[in-house]
C-alpha cells in the first residue's frame, strides 16, 4: 500500500499472526539444519533479542509476543497513525515497556532509529507495496539485520492468482474514479464487477472461480478487503523472484513456517513427490512445487549467513528444543485433515508424544524419553507432524516472567468486553499468543464460576483451565 492509495485512510484489521512467533522464527533454521542467531540465552536476564515487524499495523501480534519475551525488545514500523496510535494505547495500558513504535515510512526510517536486528518480519506487506518500498525494505534489512539474523515473510505467489490481475486491477481503477468513502467506493467497485461477470462474455464467460472469489470476497470485512485488493501496487510474486532480491541484503532461504509443507506425503501424491524431486533443489524448486500444490500464498524464513550444523550440533540443539501443547488433549484427534486429505496417525507413535506435551511443555529429550527408543529425525518428523496439525507449538527455551503477559490479556479482555473482536492471549511458556473464543476470555478474565457438575461445558472449562495452565495463561487483576 503507499500513502495515496484508497485503502490508506482505512484502518487495518488487527489479527494475530501465530507464525511471527520468535520460537518458530528460531525452530525452522533448526529443522532444516542450519545455525541462525540467537540460539543461546544471555548469561544473565535470559533471552535477549531484538526483533522488528515492518508494517506492524495495530501490532496485535507484536504485543502478545512483547509481553510473552519481556527480556526481548520489539520495534513496530508502519505509517499509519491511526495504527500506530492504537498500538502505543493498548501498550501503554498492559505497560510493556520493551516495545517501541514508530509512526514512519519504511523509506523515511533513520539508521539510529533501529538498532541490529537478531529477527525481522514483514507480514502482509510484501504484495501490496511499490516495488521502490520492497527496495527500501531490503535497504533496510541489509543495514539492521545481524549476521545469522533471521528473516520472514510473506507474499502472494503467482499460483491461482493470475487470473485475478486484471480483475485487480480493473477494481482499483474503478474504486479511485468512484465517489464516496474507501468503503463505498470498493462496494461500488465489487457490484461493478458482479454486473460484468453477469454479462458471461470473454474474460467472464463461465468464470465460476471469479463468481466465487466475488461471493466470497462481498461476504468479507470490508476492511480486510480494501487492504488487500484496493491497492495500486498488487503484485503476486514467485518465490524464485522474492529469494533474488533478498540476495541483495545477503539473505538466503532456509524454509517455511508452514511446517505441513515440509512433509510430502501431507501435501502431494507419491508421484508428484517423485516429480517435484526431480527438479534441481532451489528456488526453482519452490516455485514449481507451489505450482504443483496451487499454494497461493507463502511464509518464508531466510537468514543472513546460515551456517549448516554439524550432525551433532543438530541432535544437541534439537533435543534442547521445547515443544507446548495449544490445543485440548482431548481435541488431538490422531485423524487429521492434511491438504493430501484426511491421514490416519499411528496411535503408537504419537500417542506418546501428546501425553508427555498434555502434561506440560517439554524438551524433545524429554519427549524421547517418553517415546521410548526412536531416531531423533523420526521423533522430530512425528512432532512437526503435530505442530502442523494445530496440536503443539515451538516454545521458548525456559519460561518468561508471566507478569507482562497477564496484565495484556487483562487488556484484551477488557477490549472484548468493550466490542473489540480478539481471540488470543499471550502465554510466557510459548514466547507467543494462544488462542481462545472471545467468550470464555471474557469469563475466565471475570473469574466466573464454571457451568454446573457434570455437563459437557463444565468438561470444556476444565481442559480449557488446564491448558491455560499449561501455558501459564492468566490475567492481571482487574
Ligand atoms: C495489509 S497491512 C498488514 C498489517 C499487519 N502486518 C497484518 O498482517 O495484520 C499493511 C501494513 O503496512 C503498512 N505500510 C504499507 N506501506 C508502508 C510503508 N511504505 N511504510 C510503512 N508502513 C507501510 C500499512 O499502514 C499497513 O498497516
Amino acid at each position: 500500500m503507499s500513502a495515496d492509495d484508497i485503502a490508506f485512510a482505512t484502518p487495518y484489521t488487527n489479527h494475530y499472526f501465530s507464525s511471527l512467533s520468535p520460537a518458530m522464527l528460531r525452530f525452522v533454521p533448526l529443522l532444516h539444519r542450519q545455525h541462525a542467531g540467537p540460539s543461546v540465552l544471555a548469561a544473565n536476564g535470559g533471552d535477549r533479542f531484538t526483533y522488528a515487524e515492518f508494517g506492524c499495523g495495530q501490532a496485535l501480534s507484536l504485543l502478545i509476543m512483547a509481553a510473552a519475551n519481556p527480556n526481548a525488545t520489539f520495534y513496530g514500523v508502519d505509517y499509519s497513525p491511526a495504527h500506530i496510535a492504537r498500538a502505543r494505547a493498548m501498550a501503554d495500558r498492559a505497560g510493556l515497556a520493551n516495545v517501541v513504535l514508530l509512526e514512519r515510512a519504511f523509506e523515511d526510517l533513520r539508521p539510529d532509529e533501529l538498532p541490529p536486528l537478531d529477527f525481522a518480519t514483514m507480514h502482509g506487506i510484501w504484495s501490496w507495496v511499490p516495488n521502490s518500498t520492497r527496495d527500501a525494505l531490503i535497504g533496510l534489512l541489509d543495514r539492521h539485520l545481524k549476521p545469522g539474523g533471521t528473516l520472514y515473510v510473506s507474499y502472494n505467489t503467482l499460483t491461482t492468482w493470475t487470473g485475478l490481475l486484471p480483475v485487480q486491477k480493473l477494481l482499483y481503477d474503478y474504486a479511485e474514479q468512484a465517489t464516496g468513502s474507501p468503503e463505498d467506493r470498493a462496494r461500488k467497485a465489487l457490484d461493478f464487477l458482479e454486473s460484468l461477470i453477469a454479462i458471461n462474455a470473454g474474460h467472464f464467460k463461465n468464470a465460476k472461480a471469479l463468481s466465487e472469489w466475488l461471493k466470497q470476497t462481498k461476504s468479507g470485512d470490508i476492511r480486510y478487503v480494501l487492504h488487500e485488493y484496493f491497492v495500486r501496487h498488487w503484485e503476486p510474486t514467485p518465490h524464485s523472484e522474492v529469494a533474488r532480491r533478498m540476495e541483495r541484503a545477503k539473505l538466503s532461504y532456509v524454509g517455511t513456517t508452514d511446517l505441513v509443507d515440509t512433509i510430502d506425503r501431507f501435501t502431494m501424491t507419491p508421484e508428484t513427490a517423485k516429480a517435484l524431486g526431480e527438479v534441481p533443489a532451489g528456488s526453482i524448486r519452490e516455485t514449481v512445487s507451489d505450482l504443483l500444490r496451487s499454494n497461493s500464498f507463502r511464509r518464508d524464513i531466510y537468514v543472513r549467513g546460515p551456517v549448516p550444523m554439524t550432525p551433532a550440533e543438530w541432535r544437541q540443539r534439537t533435543r534442547r528444543q521445547r515443544f507446548a501443547m495449544i490445543r485440548l488433549r482431548e481435541r488431538c484427534n490422531l485423524s487429521v485433515k492434511f491438504p493430501i486429505g484426511t491421514v490416519e496417525l499411528n496411535e503408537q507413535a504419537f500417542r506418546p508424544i501428546l501425553d508427555r506435551l498434555a502434561a506440560g511443555p517439554a524438551t524433545l529429550a524429554e519427549v524421547a524419553a517418553e517415546a521410548g527408543d526412536t531416531q531423533d529425525s523420526n521423533l522430530v518428523r512425528r512432532v512437526v507432524t503435530m505442530v502442523a496439525a494445530g496440536y503443539v507449538y515451538p516454545a521458548s527455551a525456559v519460561d518468561a516472567d508471566p507478569g507482562p503477559s497477564q496484565r495484556l490479556n487483562r487488556v484484551i479482555a477488557d477490549e472484548i468486553a468493550a466490542g473489540h473482536a480478539h481471540d488470543v492471549l499471550a502465554s510466557p511458556v510459548l514466547g507467543s499468543g494462544v488462542r481462545m473464543a472471545a467468550s470464555r476470555i471474557v469469563d475466565f478474565a471475570a473469574g466466573k464460576a464454571p457451568p454446573e457438575e457434570g455437563s459437557q461445558e463444565r468438561k470444556d472449562h476444565e481442559s480449557e483451565r488446564a491448558t491455560m495452565a499449561r501455558l501459564r495463561v492468566g490475567f492481571a487483576p482487574g
